[in-house]
C-alpha cells in the first residue's frame, strides 16, 4: 500500500494525516486514496497494450460515487449486477457504450433500462433469460448484444461463498450447452450473440485457476467459430486477488494480462476483464477509534468503534485485513489483542490476536477495506454507516456524508 505511508510517525493516504481526518470527519470512516485507485486501474489497462481490450470495474466492489467518477474519467467501463448498479454508472458518467450487465436474476424492468440507455452488453445466463431479453427488446425495437455466460468448471481455490465457476454452482451454464444456446440465441430475433464470457471466483491469487480458464474460454471460442458461430469479445470475469496477509503474494495485474493475452494469441476477439477487488481493495482503510481496552482472563480485547456492520468481511468469510495503529511507536507496550466491535454477536470482530501497541483512545487503521466494505455495510444495531472520504494528493473530499439517525428513522412509518 504505497499511498498509505508513515510520516513523523503518523499513518498517511497520500499527504492527508489520518489524525486530521478523523478529526475532522470522525469515526469509523473509509479512506481511499486516488491514486492507488487510478494505477491499479492503469496497471490492467496498460498490460493490453495493442489488443482490443475492454476494462469493467466491477461496480459491485464498491459503488460509491465518487470512486465511479474517479474510474469513468479514466475511460474504464463497467461490470453491473443491477439497475441499482446502472443507475450509479450513469449518474457517475460513466459510458453506458462500455458496460456489461452480470448476473443470473436480470429482472424485466432492469432489461428494459439497459436496453433504453443502450448498455454494450449483457452477460447471459440461462435459456429462458435469452427467451425474456428478446421478448423485451422486440418491444422495444431494440437488437441486444449477448455475451453467453458459460461455466468453464475450474476450481478458484478460494473461499466456497466466493468461488463461482464450479459445475454445481448457481452461475453460467454448463460447458456442453454452450454451442446449442449460443445458435438458439443467433435465432432469436432481437438478440445478437457477439460473444462469450465467464467468471470463477473471486480473491484468487495464483495464475493457474486463470490460466486453465483462458484456455477452456479460447478452446470454447475455436469450438463456435468452427460451428459457424462468430465469437467477438470473450470476457474472462474479475477475480483477481490482493494480499490480504504479509506471505500472501498474489499476481500483479499486469501478469495476470499476459496470461490471458497468451491464452488468445493469434485469436481475433476483443477481450474484456471485471476486476473489482485488484482495483479497489488496496485503495482503502477504515479508520477507527479505540474506545476501551479490557481483559477477560488470559485475553485481551481491544473495543473499536467500527464493528461488523461497517466491514462484514471477517465475520462472513474469515478474511484477514492487517490492523495498524495511526501512530507508530509511542512507546507503549506490545499486547496480543482480539479487535472487536460494540455489536452484539460474537462473530463481531475485526481481527484476531493482533499484536498492537495502543491506548484507549487510539486510532486504528484496518488496511485492504476498499473493496467489499462500504457496499456490505449494514444498519445493525441501528448504527448509520460510515462515511467515505476520498484523498486526492493534498486534498480530502467527503464522497459520501455519514447516515444519521434521522436517515436511519425517515423510510419508517407508525402504526396508525
Ligand atoms: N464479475 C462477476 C461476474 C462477479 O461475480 C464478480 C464478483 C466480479 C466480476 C468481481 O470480482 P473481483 O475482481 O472483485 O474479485 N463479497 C465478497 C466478494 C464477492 C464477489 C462476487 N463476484 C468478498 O468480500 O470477498
Amino acid at each position: 500500500m504505497t499511498d498509505f505511508h508513515y510520516r513523523d510517525q503518523v499513518l498517511h493516504v497520500e499527504s492527508a494525516s489520518l489524525t486530521d481526518i478523523a478529526a475532522r470527519f470522525g469515526t469509523p470512516c473509509y479512506v481511499y486514496s486516488r491514486a492507488a485507485m487510478e494505477r491499479r486501474w492503469r496497471a490492467f489497462d496498460r498490460a493490453f497494450e495493442n489488443r482490443a481490450h475492454l476494462v469493467c470495474y466491477a461496480v459491485k466492489a464498491n459503488s460509491t460515487l465518487g470512486v465511479l467518477q474517479v474510474l469513468a474519467r479514466l475511460g474504464s467501463g463497467f461490470d453491473i449486477v443491477s439497475v441499482g448498479e446502472l443507475e450509479r454508472v450513469l449518474a457517475a458518467g460513466g459510458d453506458p457504450a462500455r458496460t456489461v450487465f452480470s448476473g443470473v436474476g436480470k429482472r424485466e424492468d432492469e432489461m428494459r433500462r439497459a436496453l433504453e440507455v443502450r448498455i454494450r452488453c449483457f452477460n447471459v445466463e440461462s435459456e429462458a433469460e435469452l427467451r425474456r431479453l428478446d421478448g423485451i427488446a422486440g418491444s422495444m425495437g431494440r437488437i441486444a448484444e449477448v455475451s453467453l455466460r458459460v461455466n468453464p468448471d475450474v476450481d478458484p481455490g478460494t473461499h466456497p461463498y466466493i468461488s463461482t465457476g464450479l459445475r454445481d454452482n448457481k452461475f453460467g451454464i454448463a460447458h456442453e450447452d454452450a454451442v446449442r444456446l449460443y445458435r438458439f440465441g443467433n435465432g432469436l430475433a432481437n438478440i445478437k450473440m457477439t460473444g462469450i464470457a465467464c467468471h470463477v471466483g473471486s480473491q484468487i491469487v495464483a495464475l493457474a485457476p486463470f490460466q486453465d480458464t483462458a484456455a477452456r474460454m479460447a478452446a470454447l471460442a475455436q469450438e463456435l467459430e468452427r460451428a459457424g458461430l462468430p465469437v467477438q469479445h470473450v470476457d474472462l470475469g474479475g477475480g483477481l486477488g490482493v494480499r490480504h496477509e504479509e506471505q500472501e503474494q498474489p499476481p500483479e495485474p499486469a501478469a495476470l494480462v499476459n496470461v490471458l493475452c497468451a491464452a488468445f494469441a493469434g485469436m481475433d476477439v476483443e477481450l474484456r476483464i471485471e476486476p473489482g477487488r485488484a482495483i479497489i481493495a488496496n485503495a482503502g482503510v477504515l479508520l477507527t477509534r479505540v474506545e476501551y481496552l479490557k481483559q477477560n482472563g488470559p485475553k485481551r480485547f481491544a473495543v473499536v468503534d467500527a464493528a461488523m456492520n461497517d466491514l462484514l468481511r471477517p465475520a462472513l468469510y474469515h478474511s484477514w485485513h492487517d490492523i495498524i495503529p495511526v501512530r507508530a511507536g509511542d512507546g507503549l507496550a506490545e499486547f496480543r489483542y482480539d479487535i472487536v466491535g460494540p455489536v452484539c454477536e460474537s462473530a463481531d470482530f475485526l481481527g484476531h490476536d493482533r499484536a498492537l501497541a495502543i491506548e484507549a483512545g487510539d486510532l486504528v487503521a484496518v488496511c485492504s477495506a476498499g473493496a467489499y466494505g462500504a457496499v456490505m455495510a449494514s444498519n445493525y444495531n441501528s448504527r448509520p454507516r460510515a462515511p467515505e472520504i476520498l484523498v486526492d494528493g493534498p486534498q480530502v473530499h467527503e464522497i459520501r456524508r455519514r447516515e444519521t439517525i434521522a436517515d436511519l428513522l425517515r423510510p419508517e412509518k407508525p402504526v396508525p
